[in-house]
């Protein structure tokens, strides 16, 4: 559809004309006047989410405490409905996905069990462009087992700043290798990685591997269980639409069902027998034994309409127009913004299957200020250290017309000097 690309307006427009999924903007809340790209840090709020979240607090209201079985979707059982319906979006089999908690609590739970250093096998390889909050669990994971992060955590390096080379992450597969963790997606530059290589890979060598999938959940699709990724987690209020601080979701291969969720809860306890309140842990044979805590209903509730968007749409769908939209934004780039004076690049991979849903956009002196720049004018990326600009059309509500809009925004912030009216200084949330 791109083979007769042309930078002008019309040609936007005539894409959105011929695109399937236009007609779900309509049911999403668009902040006035602004081109919203920012949903791979918070997805907007749909017309379906605020259905199902005002769902619930009438039950909270109508019903009190039989809500928790007696509700539309009984509560008590809400976690395991809503990891049922988002299976097919990473390809668990049944009981595999569980909607609980949040992405960092489920990487403390996960490599709690997954992780158990013996003999030889003591290290955790992770990568250095992995996200902050990542390291610091595995760190942490590292100390509780009586162990020194700074001997056991391997993080393979990047030689260019931005991208990983899968084949480096496997030679450091080695047989003092405990655990492999990587990200789908790196959160700055959207690399994709080959999931199903380093899965197929880590196995060769007896390592169990996990994933945190924050960064593509929702917008590409995913196969774990045909993969035999081990676990995975991933946060639920970016391309998934949950809301701010929606649960996450947390993936165990049917494989491990048996093994000792180690950070124990009650809400992991076999589901039946939850009430009869013994002080024998006993988990729940699936992915639900790894839950801890009461789920947070009023918090969760969002998720199930924003999930029906998602599943009316399709993901393979989804998936196809992110590779649309942002290779068209590629093409805008270096058609009108690569060369003299504007300097502009992408960072992000070109091939399809090594790139996420978003576009990682790079200047070499004043990305900070661009980005400023740009929400000034209304519209909303985000930026990431040291110099990147974070681009990310959802497939759902984005317009290729509003990528033409950014790219012309861009040349004008530039050709203007209009990023220079603000500091070089960042706030707390940039
Ligand atoms: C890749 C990744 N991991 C972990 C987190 C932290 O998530 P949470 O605050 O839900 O623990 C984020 C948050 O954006 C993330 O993008």
């Amino acid at each position: 559809m791109l083979q007769n690309f042309s930078p002008d307006r019309e040609f936007a427009l005539q894409l959105d004309k011929n695109d399937l999924l236009a007609k779900f903007r309509q049911r999403f809340y668009i902040p006035e006047g602004i081109i919203y790209l920012d949903g791979n840090s918070l997805g907007l709020l749909s017309q379906d989410a605020e259905k199902s979240l005002l769902r619930v607090l009438n039950e909270w209201k109508e019903l009190g405490i039989k809500g928790w079985l007696e509700g539309q979707r009984p509560w008590f059982w809400f976690s395991e409905q809503i990891g049922e319906m988002a299976s097919g979006l990473v390809g668990a089999a049944p009981g595999e996905l569980i909607f609980s908690g949040t992405t960092t609590v489920n990487i403390h739970a996960l490599i709690s069990t997954f992780y158990q250093p013996s003999g030889k096998r003591t290290k955790i390889l992770a990568d250095e462009l992995n996200f902050p909050s990542d390291i610091y669990a595995l760190q942490g994971q590292i100390r509780i087992k009586g162990l020194d992060p700074e001997k056991e955590l391997i993080l393979s390096k990047s030689s260019d700043g931005q991208t990983l080379d899968e084949k480096a992450i496997v030679e450091l597969m080695t047989d003092e290798v405990a655990l492999v963790y990587l990200p789908s997606v790196l959160y700055a530059s959207g690399q994709l990685l080959d999931m199903e290589f380093l899965t197929a890979e880590a196995h060769k060598r007896g390592i169990p591997i996990g994933f945190d999938c924050s960064h593509s959940a929702g917008v590409v699709p995913h196969h774990f269980s045909k993969w035999g990724v081990d676990f995975a987690t991933f946060c639920s209020y970016k391309y998934l639409n949950g809301g701010p601080g929606c649960p996450a979701f947390l993936y165990i291969n049917k494989e491990h069902f048996n093994k000792q969720p180690m950070l124990a809860g009650w809400f992991g306890y076999v589901k039946e027998k939850q009430f009869d309140m013994s002080l024998h842990f006993e988990h729940a044979p699936n992915a639900g034994g790894w839950q801890i805590s009461s789920p947070g209903v009023l918090g969760s509730s969002a998720m199930e309409g924003a999930l029906q968007i998602t599943l009316e749409a399709g993901i393979e769908n989804i998936r196809e127009k992110s590779l649309l939209i942002t290779t068209y934004l590629r093409k805008q780039i270096e058609t009108n913004l690569s060369g003299p004076p504007y300097h502009f690049s992408v960072v992000t991979p070109k091939e399809n299957t090594r790139r996420g849903g978003h576009i990682a956009l790079t200047h070499p002196t004043e990305a900070f200020r661009i980005n400023e720049a740009l929400k000034a004018r209304g519209i909303i990326p985000d930026f990431r250290q040291p110099d990147i600009i974070r681009i990310a059309p959802m497939p759902l509500y984005n317009t290729f017309d509003e990528i033409w809009q950014v790219s012309e925004a861009l040349r004008n912030i530039f050709d203007n000097k209009e990023y220079e009216r603000f500091e070089k200084t960042r706030k707390a949330i940039s």
